[in-house]
């Protein structure tokens, strides 16, 4: 997301033939102004592509900023979760744009189409999504009024949006450190609420970290991790979706829980066998080590890629702390 700053160079603003005088614009954005581009779409996209190919940084160009109005070659899904004082980032447009190509279908929230980040996991994995849904059945009788939600890792939004249908009075906060996950989960999290599919500020985005970095002292009544199972090295960020090598980020998570649930929370933790049983016997000791106890372990089959088994088991833990 962007974050609108007005720097000392000032904000200033280009209309159409202006949009054709790139250097001036280099130079205003080199200076750390913020360019409000008013003009035809191809001309603004033109001018983008000339000012990157000069060699404006990535946060130069973050400052290239449009009117909320201004008129797109289709609408913007969750254009209301971009803005920022009327105007909005034209990185925020295309990315919102570019992820609206990226549409899929989820059985779990009544097929509602979600979009997806390039870089983002899709969940593709319908029984997955069934299988957290009805772990947040299983759980909600026994958390309070209007819980807090913490969905660590939300990527598209999925299980955060889960939540908050399955607890339409939860407060849900949804993390990950990839701000492409976060970005995701915002326009679906808009877009959602402007059908009426979820209440409005249902869900709210923590600013990109790792784990519990970015929430301060901040503590929930359920914590949803649907968790990367692939015990595998991770080598690039977008594989943090999908590997966690030597199990440590699960492992780390569930050290961490405790200090952030509140008395009687719960925790969800989805998992699978597909790096085998003994990537399962450590995730149990990992929650026996960090002092959380299994209340249940809702379970499925899903076909693998994996060329010796043809299915794997996928897991829904309900986990909670000590009393
Ligand atoms: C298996 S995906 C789950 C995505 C989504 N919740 C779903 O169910 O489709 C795991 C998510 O955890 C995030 N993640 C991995 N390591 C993380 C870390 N150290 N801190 C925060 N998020 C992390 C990834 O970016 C990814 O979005």
């Amino acid at each position: 997301m962007a974050v609108f700053r007005a720097h000392s160079a000032g904000v200033r603003v280009f209309e159409n033939r202006d949009l054709e005088a790139s250097d001036r614009i280099a130079r205003h954005l080199g200076r750390g102004g913020v360019a409000i581009l008013d003009g035809p779409w191809e001309k603004i996209i033109r001018l983008r592509r000339t000012l990157a190919a000069k060699g404006a940084s990535r946060e130069a160009l973050r400052n290239l900023m449009l009117r909320a109005d201004a008129a797109t070659p289709q609408p913007v899904p969750g254009l209301p979760a971009l803005l920022r004082d009327g105007l909005v980032a034209l990185d925020d447009v295309l990315f919102a744009l570019r992820s609206a190509e990226n549409t899929h279908p989820v059985e779990a929230l009544g097929g509602s189409l979600i979009t997806v980040h390039p870089d983002v996991l899709v969940p593709r994995s319908q029984p997955l999504i069934w299988l957290i849904r009805r772990a947040l059945e299983r759980v909600r009788p026994d958390l309070p009024p209007a819980p807090a939600v913490l969905d660590m890792g939300c990527g598209s939004g999925v299980c955060a949006l889960l939540a908050a249908q399955v607890m339409p009075d939860a407060a849900v906060l949804a993390a990950d450190h990839l701000p492409e996950a976060l970005a995701s989960t915002a326009v679906n999290a808009a877009r959602f609420a402007a059908e009426g599919r979820i209440r409005a500020g249902a869900v709210a985005t923590a600013e990109p970290g790792d784990l519990y970095e970015t929430l301060g002292d901040r503590r929930f009544d359920l914590i949803i991790f649907n968790a990367p199972w692939v015990v595998a090295p991770a080598r690039n960020r977008m594989e943090t979706a999908l590997n966690d090598g030597g199990q440590r980020t699960i492992r780390r998570f569930l050290a961490g829980a405790p200090a952030r649930l509140n008395p009687g929370g719960r925790v969800i933790v989805g998992y699978s066998d597909h790096s085998g049983p003994r990537a399962i016997a450590n995730l149990e000791r990992f929650i026996a080590e960090a002092g959380l106890r299994i209340l249940g372990r809702l379970s499925d089959r899903i076909k693998t890629h994996r060329k010796k088994r043809a299915w794997e088991a996928i897991y829904a833990y309900d986990l909670a702390g000590r009393e």
